[in-house]
């Protein structure tokens, strides 16, 4: 059961600047007398700290198929044992990526994404989803490669596209990303302060 807050979620490929940018937008609503507070995904939970361990930093990577499961697990404790408790307490809650990171994550990988929306059914869904658009070619400079460069801009392209499904359904709102870092913050607060006024406009 969803309260009376408001919850926000920001997503965007590896190395887009999202990180940055979604505590920047806390900061500036807070200043604007919002109680707005900051949380990510993988979460700070149990499972949020075995993916970081396990998965996103391990030698070896686990399947996709795991991944997927551990990523619907950690959120479950997210949207239980953080989202929900301050939504409840009437706060805005903004999550540094949400649901929508696992269809384009673990979607790019090759998984059905009725699959994945399917073992995402108890996740909330959000008031407002942000996409932060930065050019694959951008991110993959920005980042460690790990594998070749290649395989970086291919994965990233893949994760773009299924982001850019989303956009296209009217689920995700796109800000350019690609503009200074105050240009971006000011084109995420302009979305969400129209939407927050909106939502206090409603009968
Ligand atoms: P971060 O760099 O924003 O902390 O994200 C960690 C990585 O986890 C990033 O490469 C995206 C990935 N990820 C997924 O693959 N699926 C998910 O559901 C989530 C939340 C993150």
């Amino acid at each position: 059961m969803k309260g009376k807050g408001v919850f926000i979620c920001v997503e965007g490929l590896d190395g887009c600047g999202k990180t940055t940018q979604t505590k920047l937008l806390v900061r500036r609503l807070r200043e604007k007398g919002y109680d707005a507070v900051y949380t990510a995904e993988p979460s700070r939970g149990k499972i949020g700290k075995f993916i970081k361990k396990y998965c996103l930093h391990g030698k070896k990577r686990v399947s996709s198929v795991v991944e997927a499961l551990l990523f619907a697990a950690d959120r479950y404790e997210h949207v239980e044992n953080e989202i929900i408790p301050a939504l409840n307490e009437e706060k805005l809650v903004v999550s540094d990526r949400y649901v929508y990171s696992s269809l384009a994550y673990q979607g790019a990988a090759g998984l059905d994404l009725k699959w994945i929306e399917k073992i995402n059914e108890h996740a909330i869904r959000p008031d407002l989803a942000i996409f932060v658009d930065v050019e694959p070619e951008i991110v993959i400079h920005r980042l460690k490669p790990n594998k070749s460069v290649m395989e970086n801009l291919e994965t990233q392209r893949k994760v773009r596209e299924v982001y850019m499904k989303f956009v296209e359904k009217g689920e995700l709102v796109k800000i350019d990303g690609n503009k200074s870092k105050k240009e971006v913050a000011d084109g995420i607060l302009k979305v969400v302060l129209r939407f927050l006024e909106k939502r206090v406009k409603k009968p």
